[in-house]
């Protein structure tokens, strides 16, 4: 993580300015809830926790990690509603979850939706990969969501980089791009799961 990413997230909550911030449970997270047996879910970079409530909602235990102090206490008032010990919340790196105690791994399911790919150091990107990795079960699957290149800017992976990042540790079962309306780019979401 570089504390530039980090201000600049932190500023974007505290000013409101979140259009990601949608309130709605993208179509292929709710399918793959529905599709899944209830288990354990990691929501990296959770945002205020909507994949979360879902994941709660259709009976999961799930947890999250979020770098900003703001978006975790939204996402905590967004939950209150569920029991306590359905589900934990980390303000925390997504680039040092190695580190990072009280994660109820191995998980069943761990969701990333446009956090990794605003990663920009190789190095920081290799941490991050092999955090989830390790926390996966075997057979486990990793949704994520990830803009590709944009221009003049180092955020976006292209789906190849993406193979190339988790190789050897997850297979990629399926890719589906489109247009992400926010950001005015293509995006895909991959579905991955850990050999
Ligand atoms: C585009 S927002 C998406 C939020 C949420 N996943 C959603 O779909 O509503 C990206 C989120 O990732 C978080 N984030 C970005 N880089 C991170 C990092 N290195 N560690 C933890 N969180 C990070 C940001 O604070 C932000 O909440």
């Amino acid at each position: 993580m570089t504390d530039d990413r980090h201000h600049s997230f932190s500023q974007r909550y505290a000013s409101g300015d979140m259009p990601w911030d949608s309130g709605i449970t993208p179509p292929e997270i709710r399918e793959i809830l529905a599709e899944l047996p209830p288990g354990r879910a990691l929501d990296i970079g959770c945002g205020t926790g909507t994949a979360l409530r879902a994941a709660l909602s259709c009976g999961w235990r799930a947890d999250g990690v979020d770098f900003v102090e703001r978006a975790i206490e939204l996402a905590a008032a967004k939950l209150s509603a569920f029991p306590p010990d359905a589900y934990r919340l980390f303000c925390a790196d997504a680039t040092r979850l190695d580190a990072l105690p009280g994660l109820r791994a191995p998980y069943d399911l761990i969701i990333d939706i446009g956090c990794g790919h605003a990663i920009d150091t190789a190095a920081a990107r290799q941490r991050y990969a092999s955090g989830i990795g390790r926390l996966l079960k075997p057979g486990g699957i990793f949704m994520l969501y990830a803009s590709h290149p944009r221009p003049n800017s180092t955020v976006g992976w292209k789906p190849a980089a993406v193979t190339r990042l988790f190789g050897g540790r997850l297979e990629l079962i399926w890719e589906q791009r489109g247009d992400d309306a926010a950001l005015g780019v293509p995006a895909s979401w991959y579905r991955l799961r850990k050999l």
